[in-house]
C-alpha cells in the first residue's frame, strides 16, 4: 500500500469544472466504479462533494495504468493529472464536461467488497445499510443531507449570534422531571439507587438562564425522550433552542419567522411571505381536524351536527348525545374510489379510534351510501348540501367524540389528499397555531395534564378562569409553526409568578410537597426576580426533512437509532460488565419473556 507523501489536495472532485481545463489537480477519494475497456480505464472518484471521472489511456505510463486495472470499488486512491475537456459530455454529474487524465496515480486503501452498492443503497434494506451505516454515508444522497444539516445549523448559529443571543450549554445529566414521554435514566455510582435523567428538552435550563439575566438564549441541543418511534421521531434528537427575555408572544414569533425566512431564502432561494399566518388551535381542529394543519389544499371539515341530531340513525344520535359531534369531508372526485379503496380508508379512520365510517357517493342521478338504511334520499341530499358536494365526489362522515372525530378525519383527509397525489413537497405553506388550551385530559391518567408543558403561561383574558380551577377552558400562551402538515417547532410565553405556577400545579393534580420535590429549585427562583420570558424550540431534525424532502427522519441524521431504539451500527443498547453493575448497585431481575437469555 502506498502513502499520500509528498501530495498535497489541489481541489475536490465535485468541484471541478470546464473552465479548470488544463489545470494539474491532486485529488483524493474512494472509486465508485472502475471500467476497464482493455486499452481505457475509467474511473469514477468519489469525495464529499461528488464525482469526477480519472481517465487512463495509451499514453499513460504502464505502471500507473497496471494499477488503476487493479482497482476496485471502494479502494482509496490518489490522483494527480491534468483536467481536461471529455468527449463524451454528461448533464449526469456536475463535472460531466471534463475528466483527469492521470499521470500519478497511488492506491492508499483496499476495500473488501462492500455489502452493497453505495450508488444503489436505497435499494438496499435498513438492517443491513444502517449497520454499514459508515458505507451508507458515502452515498450521494445521505452525504448531501448531512452537508445540508451543517449548513442549517450555521446559518441558525449565525442568525441568533448576530441578533445578540449568546450560546449556553446546559447539562446532560440532570434531575428527573418527566415533561412527557418516558425519561431515559442514568444511575449513579456515588449515589447508590439514585438515579440523573437526560433531558427531554433544556426548558428548565433555558428559564433559569433567563432569570440568571442572560436575556438571549440559544443552543443547538440535543434531547432524550423514551417514546414510540415513528417516521419523524428519533430517541435522541436536536433541537434549535432558544428562550428571551422582556418579551410577548409576538417578539418571540417574529424572531423565528425571520431564521425561517432566512433560511428557507439561502438553502432553496424561497421567499417565506412573512407576517405567517395564525390560526387558533380550535379553528384548526375545526377545520382541519388537525393541530398541525396541512393546508396546502382544502378538503375542510364540515360540521352537521345539527343536520342530523334528531335522526333515527342510533350511531349519530348516541355520539350526539354523549357530547361528541357528527362531521366529515368530502373528498371531491373521489367518488370513483372502488368498494374495497372506501373500505381500506374506513380503516384508516379506525387505527385513529373511530368505530365506523358513513360514506356516500354522489352520482349523477343519486347517491350509493353506507347509511341508506336510515337515512331516505331526501335527507342524504340535505347532508350532501353541507359539503357542497356535486356528481362524483365522496362524503365521508364520523360520528364519536370529538377527539376521535378530529383525528380520524384529520387523518383520512391527508390520507386521500397522497392517493391523489395533490400534495408538492416545494409548496411551502406555513402558520402559527395559537391558543392552544392549556390544559388536556388524559383518559389513561385519569386527570389534566399540561398540553405544552407545566411552565407555559395562560392567556391574561383567561387568567380569571385559570385562577378559579376553569381547567377545560383556559387557552395557554403557547404557539407551534407549523409546514406543510408537521410541528417545526413550539414554544411559549413562560410563567414567571410564583403563584400563576403553583396553581397551574394544583391544576395537574400534582400535590404541594410532589411539586416542590420536583420543581422545589425553580419555584423558589422565581421568588429572586424573574423577567417575563417565553421561546421556542424548532426540531432541527424534522426541519431538514423538510428541507431535503428526505422520507424518514433517519436520513438526515448521521447515526440514527431503528424503530426500537436500538443502534445497528454499535449494537447499543447492550449489556455491562457484572462489575459495572455492581458498582451502581444494580442487580438486573430477568423478564420472564427475555427469549434469549
Ligand atoms: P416540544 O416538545 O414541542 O417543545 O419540542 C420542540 C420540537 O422538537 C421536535 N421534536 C422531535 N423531533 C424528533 N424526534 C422527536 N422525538 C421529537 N420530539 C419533538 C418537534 C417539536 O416541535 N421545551 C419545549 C420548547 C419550548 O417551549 O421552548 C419543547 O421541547 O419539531
Ligand atoms: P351498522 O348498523 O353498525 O353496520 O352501521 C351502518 C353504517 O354506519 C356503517 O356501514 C358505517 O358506514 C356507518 N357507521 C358506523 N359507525 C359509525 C360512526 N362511528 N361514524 C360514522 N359512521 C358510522
Amino acid at each position: 500500500m502506498e502513502t499520500i507523501k509528498g501530495l498535497k489536495r489541489t481541489n475536490y472532485c465535485g468541484e471541478l469544472r470546464i473552465e479548470d481545463a488544463g489545470k494539474e489537480v491532486t485529488l483524493f477519494g474512494w472509486c465508485q466504479r472502475q471500467r476497464d475497456l482493455g486499452n481505457l480505464i475509467f474511473i469514477d472518484l468519489r469525495d464529499r462533494t461528488g464525482l469526477v471521472q480519472l481517465s487512463f489511456n495509451d499514453t499513460t505510463d504502464r505502471e500507473v495504468f497496471a494499477k488503476a486495472q487493479s482497482v476496485r470499488a471502494e479502494y482509496v486512491v490518489a490522483a494527480v493529472g491534468t483536467v481536461c475537456e471529455r468527449e463524451s459530455k454528461t448533464n449526469k454529474i456536475a463535472t460531466g464536461d471534463i475528466e483527469i487524465n492521470v499521470k500519478e496515480f497511488r492506491i492508499i486503501s483496499k476495500a473488501e467488497t462492500p455489502p452493497f452498492e453505495i450508488a444503489k443503497s436505497e435499494k438496499v434494506g435498513d438492517e443491513t445499510t444502517l449497520k454499514y451505516r459508515y458505507l451508507n454515508l458515502r452515498n450521494e444522497k445521505l452525504t448531501q443531507n448531512i452537508l445540508m444539516r451543517h449548513k442549517i445549523a450555521k446559518i441558525a448559529r449565525e442568525y441568533f449570534y448576530d441578533n445578540d443571543f449568546i450560546e449556553i450549554e446546559t447539562p446532560m445529566m440532570i434531575k428527573s422531571t418527566p415533561e412527557g414521554a418516558r425519561d431515559y435514566v442514568v444511575p449513579s455510582r456515588v449515589h447508590n439507587g439514585k438515579f440523573y435523567a437526560l433531558p427531554q428538552s433544556p426548558q428548565i435550563y433555558k428559564q433559569l438562564c433567563m432569570i440568571a439575566g442572560f436575556d438571549r438564549y440559544i443552543q443547538l441541543a440535543r434531547c432524550f425522550r423514551d417514546e414510540d418511534l415513528r417516521a419523524d421521531r428519533q430517541p435522541e434528537f436536536t433541537q434549535i433552542d432558544m428562550e428571551l427575555s422582556f418579551v410577548e408572544e409576538d417578539d418571540v414569533m417574529e424572531v423565528n419567522e425571520r431564521l425561517m425566512k432566512k433560511i428557507f431564502k439561502e438553502i432553496k432561494g424561497f421567499d417565506i411571505p412573512t407576517p405567517l399566518m395564525r390560526m387558533p388551535w380550535k379553528e384548526a381542529m375545526e377545520r382541519f381536524g388537525s393541530d398541525k394543519p396541512d393546508i396546502r389544499f382544502g378538503m375542510e371539515l364540515h360540521n352537521i351536527t345539527d343536520v342530523v341530531n334528531g335522526s333515527e340513525f342510533g350511531v349519530f344520535q348516541n355520539a350526539i348525545d354523549a357530547g361528541g359531534s357528527v362531521r366529515g369531508i368530502n373528498a371531491e372526485g373521489c367518488g370513483t374510489f372502488s368498494r374495497k379503496q372506501i373500505d381500506s380508508l374506513v380503516d384508516v379512520a379506525k387505527t385513529y379510534g373511530a368505530k365506523g365510517l358513513a360514506w356516500i357517493v354522489v352520482k349523477e342521478d343519486g347517491y350509493k351510501t353506507s347509511i341508506s338504511k336510515f337515512f331516505n334520499d331526501d335527507q342524504i341530499k340535505e347532508i350532501c348540501d353541507q359539503f357542497d358536494a356535486k356528481a362524483g365526489d365522496l362524503i365521508l362522515i364520523c360520528a364519536d367524540r370529538n377527539k376521535v372525530v378530529f383525528d380520524a378525519l384529520g387523518a383520512l383527509r391527508l390520507e386521500v389528499a397522497k392517493r391523489l397525489d395533490i400534495l408538492d413537497n416545494e409548496d411551502y405553506k406555513f402558520l402559527w397555531v395559537t391558543e392552544f388550551p392549556m390544559f388536556e385530559y388524559s383518559e389513561e391518567e385519569g386527570r389534566y395534564l399540561a398540553m405544552h408543558h407545566p411552565f407555559t403561561s395562560p392567556m391574561d383574558e383567561d387568567l380569571d378562569a385559570f385562577m378559579n380551577g376553569e381547567v377545560a377552558t383556559v387557552r395557554a400562551k403557547a404557539y407551534d409553526m407549523v409546514l406543510n402538515g408537521c410541528e417545526l417547532g413550539g414554544g411559549s410565553i413562560r410563567i414567571h409568578r410564583d403563584d400563576i405556577q403553583e396553581q397551574t400545579f394544583k391544576l395537574l393534580s400534582l400535590d404541594k410537597e410532589v411539586a416542590q420535590e420536583r420543581f422545589g429549585f425553580l419555584l423558589d427562583a422565581f421568588k429572586y426576580g424573574a423577567p417575563p420570558h417565553g421561546g421556542l424550540a424548532f426540531g432541527l431534525d424534522r426541519l431538514i426533512m423538510l428541507l431535503t424532502g428526505a422520507e424518514s427522519i433517519r436520513d438526515v441524521i448521521a447515526f440514527p437509532k431503528v424503530k426500537d431504539a436500538s443502534c445497528l451500527l454499535t449494537d447499543a443498547p447492550n449489556i455491562v460488565d457484572e462489575n459495572q453493575l455492581t458498582d451502581l448497585g444494580i442487580a438486573i431481575i430477568p423478564q420472564e419473556n427475555d427469549s434469549e437469555e
